[in-house]
């Protein structure tokens, strides 16, 4: 029982890629089981700010291993330009960084139909990040992926040649222009650069690392509510962003894991289309957007913003077995008079506490309202330093959740992080 997971329990962004990073220390090896670069890990330590989409956010542990699971699904492009902006030399990173040989590719054309689909979708759009990830992940189900052990194959290139003329015949019934050549310069000098890197039956490693006892954890992107099934279908991505996705995402068994960590931000946010019960269009929506600085990490959009929704966390509590919670960004709350919480959803006038199943049905939303706290909490690290008021809100997401709350971050650095025993 010694992988523990950590995932997102809203709708991404909850400040996963800072606590991985901040957690590892007392981790060995630090794994990503699903998603790709639709996701970007933010993580900040010496006053520099780094975003991650492909690779692990334990990267900048030097003693640390790093595995990129099968459940990814990889652009060597996006590799390649962050293998280059991190730091570390390649020879170094070789060391600390190891893929699966069963993750799949994204190739060029999986971009390009991500994008001529979604532009066909008009006003029912998902508001892809547009990074492939839908049309990777169905030729992955769909039994036509191309793996990242396939890139070591002498018929590598005419595997790519004939999956890519698959996906232009598609392509020639959409109106969409775009430009293969150019995407693919940048992909194939990405498959040079992985080849550079160990590509291999990861999940024997995890478990023979495992059974020799090493502490590891697993990292999840996205977060619950865009999971491919239990999410807000199909306003949701591709991949299980739930705790069952890291057993598949890694080649481990229930029997192996330990705890499941649920991060959530202290309000919400969601990037992208469709339902957000609590979402606030008004001037507190705005100051969340503005003072939490509310703007994708990977497409720079602005971010919808919305009080804490307890029905939608406890359906992602009990969906992935959640042992303890990390909150995030309230101090981005701090000097608001009163905070809300929606407890319950009502749908045709009557209490509802379950998610309703259509995405357009009416929900109204029923909240608490609990005292703000008007006070900067960046510079604590005890608990026992926090503002009696933040400790109540706390309180209340305990007594509703049943699941303490065993971290609280307090500022973008890896320092702003309180620990409680
Ligand atoms: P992820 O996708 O879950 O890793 O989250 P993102 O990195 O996309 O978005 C979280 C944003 O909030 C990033 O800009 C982080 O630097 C920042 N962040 C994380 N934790 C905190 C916190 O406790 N307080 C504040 N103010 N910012 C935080
Ligand atoms: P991290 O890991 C927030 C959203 C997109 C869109 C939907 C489908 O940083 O938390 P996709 O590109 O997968 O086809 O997009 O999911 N989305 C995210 N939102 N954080 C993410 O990742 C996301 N990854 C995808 O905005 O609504
Ligand atoms: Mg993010």
């Amino acid at each position: 029982m010694n992988i523990d997971i950590l995932l997102g329990l809203q709708w991404g962004d909850e400040g996963k890629g800072k606590i991985v990073d901040s957690l590892s220390p007392v981790y060995d090896v630090i794994a990503r089981f699903q998603g790709g670069p639709n996701a970007g890990h933010s993580l900040e330590f010496n006053n520099v700010k780094h975003v991650l989409h492909l690779i692990p956010s334990g990267i900048f542990h030097a003693d640390k291993l790093n595995i990129i699971g099968n459940g990814v699904v990889i652009d060597p492009a996006v590799f390649k330009k962050e293998i280059e902006e991190l730091g570390p030399s390649v020879n170094e990173l070789i060391k600390r960084l190891i893929i699966s040989n069963k993750a799949n590719l994204i190739l060029p054309t999986h971009r390009i139909l991500d994008a001529a689909y979604e532009g066909l979708k008009g006003d029912s759009k998902i508001g892809s990040t547009l990074k492939g990830i839908g049309p990777a992940y169905t030729d992955k189900t769909g039994r036509n992926g191309l793996r990242a052990g396939d890139i070591l194959r002498n018929d590598f290139q005419q595997l790519y040649n004939d999956h890519t003329k698959g996906h232009m015949m598609i392509l020639k019934n959409y109106d969409f222009k775009f430009d293969l050549k150019e995407y693919e310069k940048g992909w194939f000098e990405g498959i040079e650069l992985l080849k550079k890197f160990s590509v291999t039956n990861t999940e024997y490693l995890v478990n023979e690392l495992a059974g020799k006892g090493k502490k590891i954890l697993a990292e999840g992107a996205q977060g619950t509510m865009l999971d491919v099934d239990f999410g807000s279908y199909p306003f949701v991505t591709s991949s299980n962003t739930i705790s069952a996705g890291a057993c598949t995402g890694l080649g481990i068994s229930p029997k192996r894991i330990g705890d499941i960590f649920g991060i959530f931000k202290a309000y919400c946010t969601r990037v992208g289309c469709g339902p957000f019960p609590t979402e606030l269009h008004d001037e507190t929506g705005a100051n969340l957007r503005n003072l939490g600085n509310e703007f994708g990490s990977t497409t720079g959009r602005p971010r919808r913003c919305g009080w804490l929704d307890l029905p939608a966390m406890k359906y992602s509590i009990m969906i992935n077995g959640i042992t303890k919670l990390f909150m995030t960004k309230a101090d981005v709350m701090s000097g608001f008079k009163t905070i809300k919480i929606c407890t319950s959803y009502k749908v045709n006038g009557k209490i509802c506490n379950e998610l309703p199943f259509n995405n357009d049905c009416e929900i109204e939303t029923v909240y608490t309202e609990i005292d703000g706290w008007n006070e900067v909490i960046t510079k604590y690290r005890e608990f026992s330093e926090l503002p009696s008021a933040l400790k109540k809100y706390i309180e209340f997401i305990e007594t509703q959740t049943g699941v303490p709350v065993t971290i609280v971050s307090v500022g973008p650095d890896r320092k702003e992080t309180i620990f409680r025993n």
